[in-house]
């Protein structure tokens, strides 16, 4: 079975591990949240792109054999160079799903809700220029959002106000699709809902996130895979570098998945050997 790294800036790349914990529950999983740092979208490129690149060298430096890059930002600014320099592991990243977007979309207007840096980003514009002429998207940053996310009050009616605000212009524009940009946005699914109604489409990648790490592990290490697969559930092992128990305590709370089988544990990250 593969140990896998699994990193984002706090707790929004649980909505990640929730989706491996349902389609690979026998494998073992480190999360690594840097809610110390968190939100990282407001913060620069160069800021955003060393961060991340160490915390994934530590990851791979405990033994991780994929690490999933579980938070939009960070990929945005920063997968390449994670892949250069840990080439011997998959690393698999994330981003906004505007092109299931605009395949989904019935009237060709898509809504993106994602970070200030995510939409900012050379790759995110790259893949904008991929799109059908005849699909307009209108990018939103949903500044704020995380913070209170991280603080537990993702359900919370500041929360639903401050989304509401954020939502208004996508909804002007008439869109029928909405992009969920940032990895910590799946959690304020049913306040979208709420403000939103049923008939809007809402895209969020982490299923194929998930089947894209499958496929990787498959590829990489088709010994590990063909392991006649051990009945047991994998173990989790939860890092933070700002409260480990409150991450334990907020992934029990967020996550469908149920942890019970899985054998857990949870440290603080402290400072990283460079
Ligand atoms: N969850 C992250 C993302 O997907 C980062 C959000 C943040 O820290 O600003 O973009």
């Amino acid at each position: 079975m593969a140990l896998i790294g699994v990193f984002d800036s706090g707790v929004g790349g649980l909505s990640i591990l929730d989706e491996a914990l349902h389609q690979l529950p026998e494998h073992d999983y480190i999360y690594l949240a840097d809610s110390l740092n968190a939100p990282y979208g407001e913060k620069s490129s160069e800021w955003i792109s060393a961060r991340s690149l160490a915390l994934c060298h530590h990851l791979a430096k405990q033994g991780c054999d994929a690490i999933v890059v579980a938070c939009n930002t960070a990929t945005a600014e920063a997968i390449a160079q994670i892949r250069a320099e840990l080439s011997e592991i998959p690393i698999i990243g994330v981003e906004p799903g505007i092109k299931p977007a605009a395949m989904q979309s019935q009237n060709g207007v898509v809504g993106v809700l994602a970070t200030e840096a995510t939409l900012n980003s050379d790759k995110f514009n790259a893949l904008l220029a991929t799109l059908p002429a005849h699909c307009r998207i209108i990018k939103q940053a949903g500044a704020g959002l995380v913070p209170l996310i991280e603080a537990g009050a993702a359900n919370d009616s500041e929360t639903l106000e401050l989304l509401a605000t954020h939502l208004l212009p996508i909804q002007e524009a008439g869109a029928d699709t909405l992009v969920l940009g940032c990895t910590h946005y799946p959690f304020l699914r049913q306040s979208i809902r709420k403000l939103l109604g049923d008939s809007m489409t809402i895209i969020d990648t982490s299923e194929a996130v998930v089947r894209q790490l499958k496929r990787q592990l498959e590829a990489r290490y088709p010994a590990k895979e063909n392991e006649s697969s051990r009945s047991t559930l994998g173990a989790v092992c939860f890092i933070s570098s700002k409260d480990e128990a409150k991450l334990q305590q907020m992934a029990q709370e967020l996550m469908n998945a149920d942890l019970a089988g899985h054998a857990l544990s949870a440290a603080r990250l402290t400072a990283l050997e460079s």
